[in-house]
């Protein structure tokens, strides 16, 4: 009996992969061919674009593809800005921060006139495929652009903030949280020597897990995000009753986009509300979007532009090439840009916990 039900099911297995197999073949033979691809960088810097880039434009010579650069984002398929790429255009930049390609928030692209005139610009030198490296505005961008054109576009989560569905990184992410943890250590330091709370403030407009991740790391006492309600009342209290056991070291790491405000409100609340504190406020702005890029960001980077060229030519189109548990996984545009990552409930007990 059980060696019946053992062979029922390998059949069944076996029937299951030759199904897939044939499907995947079918779904290349009847993809769109593309033979030339443009890639560009939008929205905000991160470090590993360049990595990005450079995986895309090598991926893409290796399948016999003609890849092209676009300068300064969507802004430079509007303005004709578009170049021919080549292996050596791409060397020496795997370990630079920025973006060679410069990026830009384009408004001119959300306006339908924008997208024709950039829709011109490919057609006249025959670019099927585009590769948008940035994040959720870019995106949005990608999307319409693929509805209103028939071109497809790869999406590659680039963005220090780490908000995009579909991935459990996004390219620039652990760099700028290195960045920031380096510079709260430093604070700490000259915190403790003087007995001071250090209001902390790094970037992150709508998502939190810069301040969080560096929080942790850092002991920080608070972590105000912009996913959770902020209690400033139980902050204060909890903060008086560090006082009382002269506890006079503290940091809060506040995301710039906190619904109650970013680093200069919470330190003027704290210092209207606690006098006898030493309060000061240091924000650390962009110097968490620079840099050369860590090794995890290189190697996402690598992987997510290689991928995102093979998604091209394999007919996977408008998708998100994100990583989830270390594997490739591909989100449709349409739900990278409309869902956000979860902030992990067990993570914000820890920071309760361990701020003791
Ligand atoms: O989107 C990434 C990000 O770094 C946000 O965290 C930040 O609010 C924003 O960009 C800053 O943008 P800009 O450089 O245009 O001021």
């Amino acid at each position: 009996m059980i060696k019946f039900v053992a062979r029922f099911l390998l059949h069944r297995i076996g029937i299951a992969i030759v199904n897939q197999y044939i499907n995947d073949q079918l779904k290349i033979m009847s993809a769109k061919k593309v033979s030339k691809i443009a890639v560009l960088t939008s929205g905000g810097d991160s470090p590993g674009m360049n990595a990005a880039i450079r995986a895309v434009v090598r991926t893409s010579i290796y399948h016999g593809l003609q890849v092209f650069g676009v300068s300064r984002g969507y802004n430079g398929m509007i303005d004709d800005d578009i170049f021919e790429m080549y292996s050596r255009s791409v060397g020496n930049i795997i370990q630079r921060g920025g973006t060679i390609l410069k990026t830009a928030r384009s408004a001119q692209f959300f306006e339908t006139e924008g997208r024709k005139i950039a829709y011109e610009n490919l057609k006249k030198r025959g670019i099927d495929g585009i590769v948008v490296i940035g994040g959720d505005g870019s995106f949005k961008g990608a999307q319409k652009f693929s509805n209103e054109f028939d071109i497809p576009c790869i999406g590659i989560p680039g963005t220090i903030d780490k908000d995009i569905a579909g991935s459990d990184f996004t390219i620039g992410f652990d760099t700028a949280v290195n960045t920031a943890v380096e510079a709260i250590d430093k604070i700490r330091d000259t915190a403790d020597a003087h007995d001071r709370l250090f209001v902390v403030e790094v970037m992150g407009r709508d998502a939190g897990y810069i301040a969080l991740h560096s929080g942790i790391a850092t002991g920080a006492e608070n972590i105000l995000i912009p996913e959770t309600k902020t209690d400033m009342e139980a902050m204060i209290a909890s903060l008086t009753e560090k006082e009382k056991r002269k506890k006079l070291v503290n940091l809060i790491v506040v995301a710039e986009g906190d619904e109650f405000g970013g680093g200069t409100e919470v330190g003027n609340y704290i210092k209207e509300k606690l006098p006898n504190a030493d309060v000061r406020v240091c924000i650390l702005g962009h110097i968490q979007r620079g840099g050369s890029p860590s090794c995890l960001d290189r190697l996402i980077a690598s992987r997510m532009g290689y991928h995102a060229v093979e998604c091209l030519i394999n007919g996977t189109h408008n998708v998100m090439v994100g990583i989830e548990d270390n594997k490739m996984k591909y989100t449709p545009l349409d739900n990278a840009v409309k869902a956000k990552q979860k902030i992990s409930e067990e993570w914000m007990r820890i920071v309760k916990i361990l701020a003791s």
